[in-house]
């Protein structure tokens, strides 16, 4: 099989990631992208890329040329255009949180937008691949995860699932700055970021919350998230240490065989072993998330640090390894 594949905001980080990734997939080609600022030109006036990459308007791509369309637009942005793929009968893997979150109510919850497309919401959807790969092997619509929901939900996926994980979590997480995206805004201006350090959007209140409890919630009765993100003065890269607390009736050993039973034969998962903490060294440039365990001398307490890109298990790698799925191919297709 070999994919044609469009991209509707192609200008952007994850945009752009994707097109690095695709370059190298063996079964995928660049059908067409697209950029509403940057219609007319092509994707090497925007970046040093040897990819001469002509850049349409939206409304000009031929959404029927391609097997399957990335959507790297802003939330909001996306659900109109996941609706016109989505009716000229095309598969579409969104980036953005459009369609990640399973109701309008609970998304205009969390995000203070009105939902406008909530009749594609029940066929969307949620691409963390390790936990619904079933699903998303028949999947016609993609709500790919969002960057610090993937570290959190794999870094707990095998406590949840098994259901010895306590109802209160920290999560105490740390991005660099394409995590906010190409668009000029004061937060990410290098002064503002480089040899500081800062928490954001702590207490109840990061969007990203939502996709925890989605994720987590049914497994863990009375979840409670305490999530602080904090900006980190580095380009990408995603560190989330956990702070957990397991049945204390597990022992060590009982808890790291739940990890090596729920991630055997994981191609992106990385279980680091005792005594080791995930860095981002562990897994910048690639799209594995990295996972270490450390026990604390209290009985069932935990802290877990999970490792990621960003742009990559975050974000585009992770999308392509959806569209892996959905197709059929090798998972790890474009990926290794
Ligand atoms: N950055 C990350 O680490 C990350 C991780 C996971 C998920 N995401 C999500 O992925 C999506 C894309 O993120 P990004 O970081 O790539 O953002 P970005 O760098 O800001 O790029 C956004 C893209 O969308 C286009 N665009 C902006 N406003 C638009 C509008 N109103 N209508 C149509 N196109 C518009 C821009 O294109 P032109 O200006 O060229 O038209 C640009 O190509 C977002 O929803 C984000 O939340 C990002």
């Amino acid at each position: 099989m070999n994919l044609n594949v469009g991209i509707i905001g192609a200008t952007g980080y994850t945009g752009y990631e994707l097109v690095q990734i695709l370059h190298r997939h063996p079964q995928a080609q660049l059908a067409w992208a697209t950029s509403e600022s940057s219609a007319g030109k092509s994707l090497g006036d925007l970046y040093p890329t040897p990819d001469d990459i002509p850049l349409l308007r939206q409304e000009d791509a031929p959404l029927h040329l391609a097997d399957v369309i990335f959507l790297c637009l802003p939330h909001v942005a996306s659900m109109d255009a996941v609706a016109q793929v989505r009716a000229a009968g095309v598969r579409a893997i969104d980036l953005s949180a459009d369609f990640r979150l399973p109701s309008a109510a609970v998304y205009e919850r969390w995000y203070g937008h009105t939902h406008t497309r909530p009749e594609l919401l029940d066929e969307a959807v949620y691409g963390l691949c390790e936990v619904n790969r079933s699903q998303i092997k028949q999947a016609h619509l993609i709500g790919n995860p969002g960057c610090y929901p993937t570290t959190v939900n794999l870094g707990l996926w095998p406590l949840a699932r098994a259901g010895v994980l306590r109802h209160r979590i920290i999560a105490d997480s740390k991005s660099g700055v394409s995590g906010a995206g190409r668009a000029l805004k004061l937060a990410s201006h290098f002064v503002e970021v480089n040899e500081n350090f800062s928490p954001y959007s702590i207490g109840y209140s990061h969007r990203h919350i939502a996709e925890m409890e989605l994720v987590l919630g049914p497994w863990v009765p009375g979840l409670q998230v305490t999530f602080s993100p904090h900006l980190l003065p580095v380009n990408r890269g995603i560190l989330s240490t956990l702070y957990v607390e397991v049945d204390p009736a597990l022992s060590e050993k009982d808890v790291r065989s739940l990890y090596a039973g729920a991630y055997a034969g994981e191609p992106f998962i990385h279980l680091l072993p005792p005594g080791q903490v995930a860095t981002l060294r562990h897994t910048v440039g690639s799209n594995r998330c990295a996972i270490g365990l450390t026990p604390l001398p209290y009985p069932g307490q935990w802290i877990i640090t999970v490792s990621e890109d960003n742009l990559i298990k975050g974000a585009s790698g992770q999308a392509v390894q959806n569209m892996n799925l959905m197709f059929g191919l090798d998972e790890t297709a474009g990926l290794v």
